[in-house]
């Protein structure tokens, strides 16, 4: 099984090294646009092959798409920040741009691949991947649920003060901190609501906490972060090529789902070896239904800024 990955910067080589050292593919090819980058990460990830025991096979490439055939997914983290006195619509222009031409280049090689996207706004180069390329919805994936899921479920267990893998929780909607729903209500703790165990008070904390989350880490680090968002886009991985079925909140094409149409949004979905398997209706009340409606709005004006 073979996985391209666009962008070796620090979420597309933090997937490469959890892709290797879990033994999730057996290929892993790092394309970069700056010379040397790509084929750098991978020789520095290779040379961990000894130590942390794998037999991945790693290699770079600055742009040299041909060395991609073959993948059967594609991860694109290729993009650049926001600078100061950037407007959005130029950052997204820009990514937009960046966006693009690399699923272009990926699909001319591998016509077959699943496109993941992380590159941000991520919800928005989601549809325009999509829209561009014209695959079918189940072949395009926006990573951003399986992030934010796993900091809300980190936030939980600090708040329950228990292991983090037996708490259970997903977050849906926009990939924004003002755009994402940390669902609460369906929060448990091994299968008890959390409601049993926190106040309202600190569970409005928990999606809170949740929903600054890389904020938060943006003002630690000075950048934002890549250990969790490189291990969740090789969680996703992992559902795709090894067929393992998880329900991971995702960014996909809706077309009346959650009563939304033409737009990419975070809702849960069946992940597979064909990419999006199926879309999962939970019943949502009407404050969280109201609260996507919101969201989808604030997605949808960004995706506006795709065509000025
Ligand atoms: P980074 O700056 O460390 O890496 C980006 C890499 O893309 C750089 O090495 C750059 O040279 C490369 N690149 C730029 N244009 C390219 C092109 N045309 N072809 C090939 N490579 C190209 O950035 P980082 O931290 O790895 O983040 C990558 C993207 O992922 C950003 O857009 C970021 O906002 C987004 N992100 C999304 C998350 C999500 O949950 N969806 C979470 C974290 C980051």
């Amino acid at each position: 099984m073979k996985v391209t990955i666009v962008g070796a910067g620090n979420v597309g080589a933090t997937c490469a090294d959890v892709i290797s050292y879990r033994g999730i593919a057996s290929e892993v090819v790092l394309v970069d646009i700056k010379e040397g980058f790509a084929e750098g990460k991978a020789m520095d990830i290779m040379q961990c092959a000894t130590t942390t025991v794998f037999n991945t096979q790693l290699s770079g490439t600055t742009g040299d798409y041909s060395k991609t055939a073959g993948s059967d997914v594609v991860v694109i983290t290729s993009g650049i920040p926001r600078k100061p006195g950037m407007t959005r619509e130029e950052l997204i222009g820009i990514n937009a741009g960046i966006v693009k031409s690399v699923a272009d280049n990926v699909l001319t090689h591998s016509p077959n691949a699943i496109i993941v996207v992380v590159s941000n706004p991520m919800d928005t180069m989601t549809y325009l991947t999509l829209k561009a390329t014209g695959l079918p919805k189940h072949r395009v994936i926006g990573m951003g649920g399986a992030l934010d899921s796993s900091r809300f479920k980190y936030f939980l267990s600090k708040a329950l003060d228990k292991p983090a893998n037996d708490v259970q929780g997903m977050v849906i909607g926009g990939h924004g901190d003002t755009t994402m729903i940390p669902l609460t209500r369906l929060a448990s703790y091994n299968g008890v609501p959390v409601s049993n165990f926190l106040s309202q008070a600190e569970l409005d904390k928990v999606a809170a906490d949740t929903m600054v989350g890389g904020a938060t880490l943006t003002g630690l680090l000075g950048t934002s972060a890549w250990y969790a968002p490189g291990a969740s886009v090789a969680y996703l991985v992992d559902s795709i090529l090894n067929d393992q079925k998880r329900m991971i909140p995702c960014s996909v094409f809706l077309e009346g789902e959650y009563g939304q149409e033409d737009i990419c949004m975070g809702v849960p979905c069946i992940i597979g070896k064909n990419g999006v398997e199926k879309i999962v209706d939970v019943q949502l009340n009407d404050a969280e239904k109201a609260l996507f409606a919101k969201s989808a709005d604030a997605v949808r004006n960004m995706n506006a800024d795709l065509k000025s």
